[in-house]
């Protein structure tokens, strides 16, 4: 029922394929209705729908709902069922059934009817969902993503960073966002004296939280979170992956600029995306493209440090197109003047592969 974000269907793989749709499978299976003869009956339409019977996965479906009308699982998977049979009518009055039994969307349907184009694209995807998705995804998150995605945007991060500011400059505070599991705490904790991590599910934040890598962790939604912050407090922000799960950026690249201090470093990895703004995708992540990038980074005050197109991570044996993004929050002329260019900061360096800034 929940797509891990970055799970695909290895080509070479069928077993990988079978225990996915059984982990799908048995967590449906503990999303009870009340009514173990309801449970049962969407226990069976999974088990038809994962065989290509969706006309007997409806059936199974409606009979559940006959006895749990109410049961928001049971109407997200009918939607599921009747998108996978390209009844298109069908399966939008069945997620929209399952939104108003499930108001805070931790199945996604509202990501479902966008993708559908019955509701106006989402600015970013409902926060329940993400935690959610998380939550679960949270024990195999870096086997996934390291193994079999080859994730590398903490790590290209890192190097982005390093082409910009000397190899012995250190930050006194940074912030994480959507610190995960901590693998961008990972690169950057030896610059840092104070490092902060933020995310919006618990699940993530305990795997954080056992690597001992961060002097705090918070489990918030990031512009939420940055409300609370003092102004111009930070020395160094980050976000590997995240943007991915928003579209429009304005909120949160508002919400770091203000934290940032004059001079200091925002560093974010995205999906590139083609023409002028951002776009989901059917694999439920946002990409953004390079204009998009330029616009909203000029509209909240932040000057465009470096642009690297990149591949962060692998899937189905492609790259997927991503762009690395170092962002900087100007120093006041008056500040320039007096000579006082924050500690750390190399102005003009570009390193070979990176876009004209
Ligand atoms: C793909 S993971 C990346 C985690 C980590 N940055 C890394 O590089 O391994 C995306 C993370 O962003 C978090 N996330 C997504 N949207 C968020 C939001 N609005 N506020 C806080 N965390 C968010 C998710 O919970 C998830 O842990």
């Amino acid at each position: 029922m929940f797509r891990p974000p970055h799970e695909t269907d290895p080509p070479d793989s069928v077993r990988r394929r079978r225990l996915f749709v059984r982990r799908r499978s048995e967590r449906a299976f503990n999303m009870t209705s009340g009514n173990s003869q309801a449970d049962r009956r969407l226990a069976f339409a999974l088990a038809l729908k994962a065989e290509g019977d969706y006309p007997g996965a409806a059936s199974a479906l409606e009979q559940a709902l006959e006895l749990a009308p109410d049961w928001a699982a049971a109407h997200f998977t009918l939607g599921e069922v009747r998108e996978a049979a390209c009844q298109r009518d069908a399966a939008i009055a069945a997620y929209a059934a399952c939104l108003v039994r499930d108001p805070e969307d931790e199945m996604g349907a509202s990501v479902r009817l966008a993708l559908m184009g019955a509701t106006p694209m989402p600015a970013a995807l409902p926060e329940a969902y993400v935690q959610t998705l998380f939550n679960q995804y949270a024990p195999a998150f870096e086997r996934s993503l390291l193994g079999n995605l080859s994730y590398r945007a903490p790590r290209q991060l890192g190097e982005a960073v390093e082409s910009l500011i000397p190899a012995e400059a250190r930050w006194a505070r940074v912030l994480d966002i959507g610190c995960g599991t901590g693998l961008a705490g990972e690169v950057f904790r030896g610059r840092a004296a104070w490092l902060e991590g933020v995310d919006l599910s618990a699940g993530m934040v305990a795997v954080a939280g056992r690597k001992k890598l961060y002097d705090r962790l918070e489990t918030a939604e990031a512009v939420g979170f940055l409300v609370d912050l003092a102004d111009a407090s930070y020395d160094f922000a980050v976000a590997a992956d995240v943007v991915i799960y928003m579209g429009d950026l304005a909120p949160l690249f508002a919400g770091v600029v203000r934290i940032l201090k004059p001079g200091a470093l925002f560093a974010l990895t995205t999906q590139r995306g083609e023409g002028e703004g951002y776009l989901l995708g059917g694999e439920h992540r946002f990409s953004h493209s390079v204009p998009y990038l330029r616009r909203v980074a000029a509209g909240a005050g932040l000057e465009v440090a470096l642009l690297r197109e990149a591949a962060c991570r692998t899937e189905k044996g492609r790259d997927v197109p991503s762009v690395v993004c170092v962002l900087r929050k100007p120093v006041p002329a008056k500040e320039i003047l007096a000579g006082s260019l924050p500690p750390g900061r190399r102005s003009g360096s570009r390193e070979p592969g990176s876009m004209p800034v």
